[in-house]
């Protein structure tokens, strides 16, 4: 092959990667629940949901943006924070969940607490501890920005900038932020390398004592339950405070497992460092608190060589090219 056409080949490979393909069904997943005919995505809104993301004036002094608590390399959390740290290094009390297949999630936050990803944003942006800003300010802020003008006038046909509009194209970047090429994705698809056997023996134990709640292929069902980890030092009771429902009290929403080497540390709280700790929780830690889930009653037995092929088979569930994909990094 001659230097030119190695070139040409490169340059071309370069632009399919490039080019916008609004959002596609991973042929492992299911139906998105998204109702994406009331916020078409387009190659503009998306852009623009892009740069909203990374804004920092939706913050009262103009530090903290969404991307400072959702950082793309730790699958959109708050690496290394057990819980979130916003404007004025003000602490919020849960873990920042990544920003991961929202279009298949019907309820948001930890606690099920907002049911629409495009009103979602509003509750960041206005918490005292995490962007403490007005709506309307935050708005008359990007108006003063010509750039913005031509970004929603190009996404939404003219140059007003209002709510409905901001919160569109927030939710257009965040549901393009899918996971869907991990080894343990390849395999599904029968694309790529097959699991080594430690793994294939970790993923028959998942499958067996795990996927009731963190069902495959999201590794989630978005159920709320009570997984046995004592309560925590702030008696955050999770689902509960949402319904005042006895039968809630200490229910958290199941969290998908995608990416887990990167958004240490874990639970609601962040109070478990290591995987390892996890494991451990979940082989001898189960408390008897209210509501706790009658699967996990007596724990789940597990040898330490049985840890081990687990911790391989969660390892497929890392999914490096969404980590760096330069289409939802800051640009
Ligand atoms: C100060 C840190 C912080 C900032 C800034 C922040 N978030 Fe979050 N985000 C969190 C935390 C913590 C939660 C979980 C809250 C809970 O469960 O009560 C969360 C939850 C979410 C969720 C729900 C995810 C799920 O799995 O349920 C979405 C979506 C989200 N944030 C988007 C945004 C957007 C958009 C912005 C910017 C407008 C933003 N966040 C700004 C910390 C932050
Ligand atoms: C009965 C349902 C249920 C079963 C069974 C279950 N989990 Fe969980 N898991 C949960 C819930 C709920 C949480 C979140 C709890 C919280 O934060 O308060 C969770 C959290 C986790 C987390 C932390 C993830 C994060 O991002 O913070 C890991 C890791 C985990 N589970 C792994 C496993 C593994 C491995 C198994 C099988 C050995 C398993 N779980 C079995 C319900 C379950």
């Amino acid at each position: 092959m001659t230097i030119l056409s190695l070139f040409t080949l490169v340059a071309c490979s370069k632009e399919v990667l490039e080019r916008f393909g609004g959002f596609l069904q991973p042929a492992n997943f299911p139906a998105p629940v998204y109702r994406f005919r009331d916020n078409k995505i387009s190659q503009a809104g998306f852009e623009l949901g892009r740069k909203l993301f990374y804004e920092p004036r939706f913050s009262r002094n103009n530090t903290v943006s969404c991307g400072s608590c959702h950082i793309q390399s730790a699958a959109f959390t708050q690496h290394g924070h057990e819980v979130s740290h916003g404007i004025d290094d003000r602490l919020g009390r849960r873990n920042s969940p990544p920003i991961m297949n929202l279009a298949w999630m019907n309820t948001f936050m930890w606690d099920g607490g907002v049911f629409d990803l495009d009103l979602q944003p509003i509750v960041p942006i206005t918490a005292h501890e995490e962007m403490d800003e007005t709506i309307e300010n935050a708005l008359a802020k990007l108006r003063t920005l010509p750039a913005y003008a031509a970004m929603y006038k190009k996404a939404f046909g003219d140059t007003a900038i209002n709510t409905t509009r901001t919160m569109k194209a927030l939710s257009q970047f965040m549901l393009l932020c899918i996971s869907s090429n991990s080894k343990y994705d390849s395999v599904q698809r029968n694309q790529g390398p097959r699991f080594s056997d430690a793994e294939q023996r970790g993923y028959i134990f998942f499958q067996a004592n795990c996927t009731a709640c963190h069902r495959e292929p999201l590794i989630t069902d978005y159920s709320f339950r009570n997984n046995g980890i004592a309560t925590g030092i702030n008696n955050d009771q999770g689902r509960y405070e949402v319904t005042l429902n006895e039968t809630d009290r200490y229910k958290f929403k199941v969290p998908s497992l995608r990416n887990l080497s990167h958004t240490a540390p874990y639970m609601h709280d962040g109070r478990f460092i290591t995987l390892d700790a996890v494991l451990d929780h979940y082989r001898s830690g189960i408390r008897q608190t209210p509501n706790l889930d009658p699967l996990l009653a007596n724990g789940i037995a597990m040898t330490d060589a049985q840890k081990a092929d687990l911790l391989q088979f969660l390892n497929t569930l890392n999914d490096p090219t969404f980590l760096r994909d330069s289409k939802l990094s800051e640009q």
